[in-house]
């Protein structure tokens, strides 16, 4: 009994034992997130949500209006892109959706579309509203968190107000968000954010390792160019303050790195410094809200299952052709099971069912989250497949740009599901696909068996953020926990003056070796001679 009432107390306490409480409370929180895509902007905003529910006080700017109930603590302000902006920001994702996808051409696009998105982020850094941030600040801030896409120089606005930064990146981290940090990546065993390993082997075979290895020397080659223009901007920015740090020397101010990520879970299993912080599913409720009154009483009468289709925040179905959204409608209006449908304009429904739900605004996660879904279709985006993959909900994904495909494949090597391809599907395959997904029971068993290793953590993401931005407060950064790799230039990184000195000091050996051997021939030849002449005489 009093073991039991000891366990009692023990886990009342432990919310407090684990957030130690001290001069952190009530701290002025600066999130900055010039991001375009609506979906990265939910990752960062359920982390700043996490730090507001706590008691400190949040001011987030965004280049993107963030979809998201007020909150006491959260001040709000935009800093939206220009028309011009804007317009090739929707025409880059409304392309993508119409076009084949193949890794060469991602690649391409990206690199031609990313200076203009790039510039894009640099004109939110010059916004008047993002200006008067750090140039006439109201409140003193304690610490900036800081989105990552590209923009490293930005950093230089946590310089200016002589506060630590976190980076907050929403996904895996690759290339360049290692190298933030310095986390060790090796091409050996890492997959590439384009490279895909079957998730039930361990290692990748030669040809998908030469690939690998020749996908990260591609990024890396970008990401040295990227570099270049970042540094420009940020010497157009804040070069003309002599108090200012280097751009190098900025890059270095980094005190953490969150990465939506679970690795224990999600794998594969990679070294990563301790800078590196995993806050994988921050965006997923650990308690689902009560559904909004008329869905709550659609999945209630979905006693035979619901399915879930929605293609995600970045692309409109206006920009697929038009005989595909026909084709989905058709399928899942034949359906037994009840179909709730993400449609973002309600003007032109693919058409009436009794069986459909269609809305433009859908709560994902706690739809997921109801006993009745059976089935989640996709656009296989990051968020999506995590909150699936959190309760345990077989998938059909329908990727359609950037880092989609990959993702789907990595869904369907875990076995959580299957993959279609959005512009050649036809309604016998996506018909033929839901079946198997829906009668099959390996899939539903094998994404739940993920699950449970996903939840099975000692802090939730959200506690994690928590205690680790806490935590830099605490030490007025967390710059002691710098990997040496950060003060390091190209040569003493790889050692390259090392295997120099040793290749050099092997040559002298190699040299003198071969003069003392020379020598001793000699003399062991003028030795024989000798004797030779002895005998003759
Ligand atoms: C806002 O912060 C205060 C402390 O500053 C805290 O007591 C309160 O619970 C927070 N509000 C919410 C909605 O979490
Ligand atoms: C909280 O932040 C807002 C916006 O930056 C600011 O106006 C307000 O004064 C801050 N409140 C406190 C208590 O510091
Ligand atoms: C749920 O089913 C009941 C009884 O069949 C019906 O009256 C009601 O309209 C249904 N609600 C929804 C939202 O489909």
């Amino acid at each position: 009994m009093r073991m039991v009432r000891g366990n009692v107390l023990l886990m009342i306490l432990a919310p407090l034992l684990v957030l130690p409480d001290s001069r952190v409370n009530g701290a002025n929180i600066l999130g900055m997130f010039s991001t375009f895509s609506p979906s990265h902007l939910i990752v960062h905003m359920s982390m700043m949500r996490a730090l507001a529910d706590r008691g400190h006080n949040v001011t987030i700017v965004t280049a993107l209006k963030p979809k998201l109930v007020p909150h006491e603590n959260i001040t709000y302000i935009l800093a939206p892109l220009s028309e011009h902006h804007l317009a090739f920001v929707n025409e880059y994702m409304a392309n993508s959706a119409k076009e084949k996808h193949s890794m060469a051409m991602t690649f391409l696009k990206t690199i031609i579309g990313t200076g203009q998105l790039m510039d894009s982020q640099y004109e939110f850094l010059l916004h008047p509203n993002v200006r008067a941030l750090h140039e006439q600040p109201q409140v003193k801030f304690d610490l900036m968190i800081l989105g990552y896409v590209f923009n490293d120089y930005q950093l230089g606005v946590a310089a200016k107000l002589g506060i630590p930064a976190i980076i907050s990146w929403v996904g895996v981290p690759f290339s360049f968000v290692d190298d933030e940090v310095g986390n060790i990546y090796d091409p050996a065993y890492v997959p590439n954010v384009n490279v895909v390993q079957d998730k039930r082997l361990r290692t990748m075979g030669f040809g998908l390792r030469l690939r690998n290895y020749l996908s990260w020397l591609l990024l890396k080659g970008i990401g040295l160019a990227l570099d270049v223009r970042m540094n420009n901007y940020y010497t157009r920015v804040f070069g003309e303050d002599p108090a200012l740090p280097s751009y190098q020397d900025v890059k270095r101010r980094v005190s953490l790195l969150f990465y939506n990520y679970h690795s224990h879970s999600e794998g594969p299993v990679r070294p990563t410094v301790p800078q590196s912080i995993e806050i994988g599913g921050v965006q997923i409720k650990e308690q689902p809200d009560p559904l909004p009154k008329e869905l709550a009483e659609f999945m209630a009468n979905a006693t035979e299952g619901a399915i879930f289709f929605s293609l995600g925040t970045n692309v409109k179905s206006s920009y697929f052709k038009p005989h595909i959204m026909e084709a989905i409608f058709q399928v899942l209006a034949r359906q037994p099971l009840h179909v709730i449908w993400k449609c973002d304009d309600l003007q032109h429904k693919p058409g009436h069912a009794a069986n459909i739900y269609f809305h433009n605004w859908l709560p994902q996660d706690d739809i997921l989250a109801h006993p009745n879904t059976k089935l989640f279709i996709t656009h296989a985006g990051k968020g999506g497949i995590a909150e699936a993959q959190y309760h345990g909900v077989p998938m059909l994904a329908l990727p359609v740009f950037g880092d989609q495909p990959g993702n789907a494949e990595l869904m369907v090597s875990a076995g959580f599901g299957l993959s279609l391809d959005l512009l050649t599907l036809t309604e016998d395959r996506l018909e033929q696909s839901i079946r198997e997904l829906l009668h099959n029971p390996a899939y539903r068993q094998n994404v739940r068996k993920f699950s449970q290793l996903y939840r099975d953590r000692p802090l939730t993401a959200r506690q994690s953020v928590v205690y680790w931005t806490e935590y830099v407060m605490r030490h007025n950064g967390a710059y002691h926990l710098q990997s040496p790799w950060l003060h390091m230039d190209f040569v003493a990184r790889h050692n390259l003056d090392v295997y120099a000195c040793l290749l050099l000091a092997l040559a002298v050996s190699l040299f003198v070796f071969a003069l003392l051997l020379r020598f001793t021939l000699k003399q062991l030849r003028r030795l024989a001679r000798s004797k030779d002449k002895v005998k003759e005489n």
